[in-house]
């Protein structure tokens, strides 16, 4: 998703800026540019592509002003081309604007600027901005700011110079992420914190509408009343190595090689092994509300839903507590059966999927209780959440979702734990869900020890234009993830299927061109599973399975298998997942594709 970085102060602002968009490469785009205030007016750069292309562009001009914003553009009105790339200039050529998210009304506002003889030289919706803005200044960019947006429906992180204010940059939000932060003697304003994270760790989270004023003297907020108001500095805890590569050849093989740590950390101080039960201080006050709830609903997108399936299966299993998971974006237009008895859980790695946001709004209209269980630390859903956990996976920087998953499953196994403790659950039953909650990081490192022979049977299926994942309980969602994963980073077209199914349907696709990933541990299902595949090999399918530890059966009938240590259905499918993962990852290697930034996605999903 689109990327915003803007610096001002006593040094040249150019490689600081370029260096944060950089940084954000990992959300996704297809074109960038700087704009600087150098005394004179605005200075300009754009191109389509990467980063690398604009400090080629920028470097024989030797650009340099302590004024600078930058952006990563993903496209969304109009493609991906200079024109349309940020920063858009006003027609007077005095304001420069960047801006993440999308205006809903820019067709009306734009046609009403026409009339009035404004020239548009993109076809972007962000262009109308810097026209509102310009019509409205006369000598005070903040406030020409404010009465522009007074127009606008949609969503916004915003960025803005003016040539006649040359030491200042104004930045508000509206539904998605803008932070500023504080250096010495230099300010920053982004739209993520990896982007500043060299220079500063003093953030300050915008509010919806809140307006931040940045000079060389220092940072002033208003609220979206204009009162002037001061805002707490918050402290990052993670270190610029969680987002850099660290050796690795990308982002997303460090996150998986990540998760014994990740998964630890996710469970760090909140097992009680001793009690056979979880402690969780963000919601342990809400737990009698989870409880009592008259219904209880898991919310979110993509890998994030996936987590919440594996989430009510638990609930439902261990807790006996019934609940239901919707997607985020259709939540929000169903009429949902939520009112102030009802609980809402919001999962989501980044905190501004804006589907998810949606949802969250539309569930506290109906006064619903909302927790969050989010990765990011301050993010929008961690603040717009009446309580919530946070999953301590630390910067996730590959756009496909890894270790944030096995985390979320985690967390989720933990409020389960706890749940089902006060239903009735035994303190034995409890313990040895402990026990195998403890045992989790060492049996990750066990199931990554398979990684060299996982990047050899994906040598095998590179080339494949289809795959099938099986699985069923809580490796039904595993199938999904497993099959999400190839397509997004391999672009090999992957589908998940409840085992049980594939004879409902998928089973008329089968051929020795298919290949089938079973996820076939031996639990209650086993026999099952292998019943299906053996129908798979009957029509010459050639057969991936995942496989308990010592499981010996199951070579006679598949092509390859890899094991994963014997495991509860609490852990099983963040043990299950880990292969799944490996094995897109080398396939996209194979290929040759961009692992972690594939094409046409985003990491933060800020657009409805
Ligand atoms: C898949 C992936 C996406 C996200 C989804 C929700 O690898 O990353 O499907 O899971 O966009 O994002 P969050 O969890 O940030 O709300």
């Amino acid at each position: 998703m689109c990327g915003i970085v803007g610096y001002v102060g006593k040094n040249n602002g150019v490689p600081v800026v370029m260096e944060g968009l950089q940084r954000l490469e990992y959300r996704g785009y297809d074109s960038c540019g700087i704009a600087l205030l150098n005394g004179g007016g605005i200075e300009l750069e754009k191109v389509t592509g990467k980063v690398s292309e604009l400090m080629q562009t920028i470097a024989p001009r030797q650009m340099k002003s302590g004024v600078a914003i930058g952006h990563t553009r993903w496209a969304t009105h109009g493609m991906p081309s200079r024109a349309n790339a940020h920063p858009h200039i006003s027609q007077d050529g005095k304001i420069a604007v960047v801006h993440n998210g999308i205006i809903e009304n820019y067709k009306v506002l734009r046609d009403e600027l026409e009339n009035t003889g404004y020239i548009f030289s993109s076809e972007t919706d962000t262009e109308v901005l810097a026209a509102l803005i310009c019509q409205a200044y006369s000598g005070n960019l903040e406030h020409a700011v404010r009465e522009a947006l007074s127009y606008v429906v949609g969503a916004y992180g915003l960025a803005i110079i003016h040539a006649d204010e040359p030491e200042k940059i104004v930045c508000t939000r509206k539904g998605a992420p803008l932070i500023m932060a504080v250096g010495e003697d230099e300010y920053f304003v982004a739209s993520d914190v990896a982007a500043i994270l060299k220079y500063s760790k003093n953030v300050i989270y915008l509010e919806n509408d809140e307006i931040g004023v940045i000079t060389r003297d220092g940072i002033k907020t208003y609220s979206s009343d204009d009162e002037q108001i001061s805002k707490k500095i918050h402290k990052i805890t993670f270190k610029l190595e969680e987002v850099e590569k660290s050796g690795y050849e990308h982002f997303m093989l460090k996150e998986i090689f990540s998760q014994p740590q990740t998964i630890y950390d996710a469970m760090r101080g909140r097992l009680l092994p001793e009690e056979g039960n979880a402690h969780l201080g963000g919601i342990d006050h809400m737990t009698g509300a989870i409880l009592h709830a008259d219904q209880r609903y898991f919310t979110a997108c993509g890998t994030s839903w996936h987590a919440a399936l594996i989430g009510e299966m638990m609930f439902e299993q261990f807790a006996r507590l019934p609940c239901e998971v919707e997607y985020a974006s259709e939540f929000r237009y169903r009429e949902p059966l939520v009112d102030a008895k009802s609980i809402v859980f919001a999962i989501s790695q980044s905190g501004e999927t804006a589907d998810t946001l949606a949802a969250i709004q539309e569930a506290k209209q109906r006064d619903a209780k909302v927790l969050g269980i989010c990765n990011v630390v301050g993010s929008s859903i961690a603040r717009e959440t009446e309580a919530g956990v946070y999953i301590h996976a630390g910067p996730e920087i590959g756009v496909a979702s890894t270790k944030a998953f096995t985390s979320q499953v985690t967390v989720l196994s933990l409020l389960t734990l706890k749940l089902a403790r006060l239903m009735g659950m035994s303190q034995e039953n409890g313990k040895a869900i402990c026990q195998s909650l403890q045992k989790l990081p060492e049996n990750v490192e066990w199931v990554l020890k398979q990684a060299d022979q996982i990047a050899e049977i994906a040598k095998l299926y590179s080339d494949a234009s289809n795959f099938l994942y099986l699985g069923r309980g809580v490796n039904f969602p595993v199938a999904l993830e497993g099959a999400l994963k190839l397509k997004e980073i391999s672009y090999i077209h992957a589908e998940g299927y409840p085992a049980a199914e594939m004879k409902h349907g998928p089973i008329a696709l089968i051929d020795e061109s298919m290949p089938i990933v079973a996820i076939a541990p031996q639990d209650k299902t086993y026999d099952k599973l292998i019943s299906n595949i053996e129908e798979v090999k009957a029509r010459k399918g050639r057969v991936i399975a995942l496989a308990t530890q010592g499981d010996e059966r199951i070579k006679d009938i598949a092509d390859h298998v890899l094991y994963v240590p014997p495991a509860l259905s609490f852990t099983a499918p963040i043990l299950n997942v880990i292969p799944l993962q490996l094995l897109s990852y080398y396939i996209a290697v194979e290929r040759g594709c961009n692992v972690d930034q594939p094409r046409n996605l985003a990491k933060s999903v800020t657009v409805e």
